[in-house]
């Protein structure tokens, strides 16, 4: 992953303090540095096993049904100063250890589908395989967030087979449709990326968005049926 160097950067800022300090020190820093590149090596692991069974799927269902269901993947491992962020929020010890056990979403994967029936029929198949463990299940599609965001939200226990030992590592994976995608990219970065809090108007206005947008999925969604029918 090209973000790979930046993760331990802030990290490697630290050593000219820690050259100055005595051995003992410099020993505890090179094996933080050590368990930061294999958490994040065991991260990038399972987001590769999540990807190549998806892609997997993705032509299967295009060898039955002469379609494909994904339109993208994206993914990520979360950064070093956003795992901190979120331990410190939390109020939880800042470790890799404390990392590992208690965030589900360092490793996310968001997959766009065409139609709704997409995301069901994903999700299913996903679980179906029996190595892979649903932990969580969220349905922002049925129960949408009060922002009007909607998603189908699982987070998944996958093997990771390493040289000397096989893990289990929590994947985060989002799946929505281009539609919904559409909405929550750009709300994010309304939300998020500008300054000024949003008012209570604008947040409203945005909810309405996405019920109008939640309306045309659903449209293209009777459409599909009808020209395949189905
Ligand atoms: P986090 O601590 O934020 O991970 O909360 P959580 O564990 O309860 O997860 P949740 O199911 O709320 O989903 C978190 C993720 O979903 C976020 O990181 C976003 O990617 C996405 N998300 C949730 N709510 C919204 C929203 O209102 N707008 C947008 N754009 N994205 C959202
Ligand atoms: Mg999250």
């Amino acid at each position: 992953m090209s973000d790979s160097i930046d993760f331990y950067l802030e990290g490697l800022e630290q050593l000219p303090a820690v050259i100055e300090q005595g051995e003992d020190e410099q020993e505890k820093f090179a094996r933080q540095l050590m368990e930061l590149f294999q958490l994040k090596h065991f991260y990038e692991s399972a987001i590769q096993v999540v990807r190549t069974h998806l892609s997997i799927l993705d032509e299967e269902f295009n060898v039955k049904f002469q379609r494909n269901p994904i339109h993208n993947i994206e993914s990520r491992v979360k950064s070093a100063e956003s795992i901190v962020g979120k331990l410190q929020k939390k109020g939880l010890p800042i470790s890799t250890e404390s990392a590992r056990k208690n965030l589900l979403d360092i490793a996310g994967i968001r997959v766009t589908c065409y139609y709704i029936s997409d995301i069901y029929e994903l999700a299913n198949m996903l679980t179906r395989r029996d190595d892979f463990v649903l932990v969580k299940q969220k349905d922002y599609i049925q129960n949408p967030k009060p922002s009007g965001y909607r998603s189908l939200h699982m987070i998944i226990n996958v093997p990771v087979h390493l040289a000397s030992r096989k893990a289990y590592a929590p994947v985060e994976i989002q799946i929505r449709t281009i539609a919904m995608d559409f909405w929550a990219s750009l709300e994010h970065q309304l939300r998020y990326k500008t300054d000024a809090k949003l008012t209570d108007e604008i947040s409203e206005e945005l909810r309405e968005c996405a019920e109008r947008i939640a309306e045309t999925d659903i449209k293209m969604q009777k459409l599909f049926m009808e020209i395949n029918e189905l």
